[in-house]
């Protein structure tokens, strides 16, 4: 496993990275925060409570379209294939797939987390024992952590993108991601990418302002961050939790909603709000199978098949570099 924990002038220029955004995003007209910050230790965590939750249908409902379809799927990859899989967590996902791949080259997962990484690699070893494990640490969206591909001969590669994280990135930025996939892919070569499907907005409200109120705390937690860690003032009282889906843009937005006019101070940096002004956290992109199509198209893949719940609710998708 190649990893490195960071050391402290690594850290300080994250601390500094994250101030730069935070203020950046403050301090435009239209208030907004990058929704990677969302994912600290207390995120990552509520993100995983939020899995579990009843209104949110999108974990449950792609496992269940993973187990109906497994041996189909892994069909459709075929044998001594390479798994690649960019942001893998813990793994859990890949575990069923790998497990009834024919032949399989391996596992490739790339994960931030050092830690949470090599716990993924002990378990899958232990339950996978032939299984060959290249966990890479750091961030799938930059070109470092795909060097070590070259490495490792196989004669597919297949890179397995699930959760719906695609519907996070902006189109024009999904298109990038896709085509940063294709560039290390060779043709013929596998995409296997789960994507929220657009369906009523009530069930897609339902999703991202529970009754159990997480995805409330969730979205709230970026606060109480900037406070730990950047020494802000955030007030959580003064936020309100607000999720809507904009039927044109085709995508859930998440914002935290000012419920008075009051001033923040952020490092020597004052920032004020008005009543009922909001912070933009995240948007959550919701595509058609066509829409979708047309995107892989656009990233440098041919779409072969894709799997559905019966709902239409969700779908997992096939696709062919080109
Ligand atoms: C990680 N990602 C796919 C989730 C989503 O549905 O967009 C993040 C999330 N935000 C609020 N609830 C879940």
């Amino acid at each position: 496993m190649k990893a490195a924990l960071s050391s402290v002038p690594e850290k300080q220029q994250q601390d500094s990275e994250f101030l730069r955004e935070v203020l950046e995003g403050l301090g435009g007209k239209r208030k907004t925060l990058p929704c990677k910050y969302l994912y600290d230790e207390v995120g990552s965590r509520l993100f995983e409570d939020i899995c579990e939750v009843g209104d949110y249908y999108l974990t449950r409902t792609e496992a269940s379209i993973f187990a109906n379809n497994l041996r189909d799927i892994a069909s459709e990859i075929g044998r001594d294939a390479l798994l690649i899989e960019p942001g893998a967590g813990n793994c859990e996902k890949v575990e069923a797939l790998l497990a009834v791949l024919e032949s399989p080259r391996g596992y490739y997962p790339i994960d931030i987390s050092p830690e949470i990484l090599l716990d993924a690699e002990r378990r899958i070893k232990a339950n996978l024992p032939e299984m060959q494990v290249w966990s890479e640490v750091g961030d799938f969206t930059q070109p470092g952590v795909w060097d070590r591909l070259s490495m490792i001969p196989s004669r597919k590669r297949v890179v397995f993108f699930p959760g719906s994280t695609i519907g996070n990135f902006e189109p024009e930025k999904a298109e990038e991601l896709l085509e940063m996939f294709a560039a290390n892919l060779g043709t013929g070569d596998g995409l296997l990418i789960g994507t929220d499907l657009v369906k009523d907005s009530v069930r897609l409200e339902r999703a991202y302002h529970d009754s159990e109120h997480v995805t409330e705390k969730f979205n709230k937690n970026l606060l109480s961050r900037i406070n730990s860690e950047l020494g802000a003032d955030f007030d959580l009282s003064l936020f309100a939790h607000r999720a809507f889906y904009h039927q044109l843009r085709k995508r859930v937005e998440m914002h935290l909603v000012s419920l008075k006019k009051h001033s923040v101070s952020i490092a020597d940096t004052r920032v004020d709000f008005s009543e009922g002004e909001t912070i933009h956290t995240e948007n959550s992109h919701k595509y058609s199978v066509s829409d979708f199509n047309q995107l892989l198209a656009r990233g440098g893949f041919r779409p072969i098949c894709h799997w559905k719940d019966s709902a239409d609710s969700y779908a997992i998708h096939y696709a062919q570099a080109i």
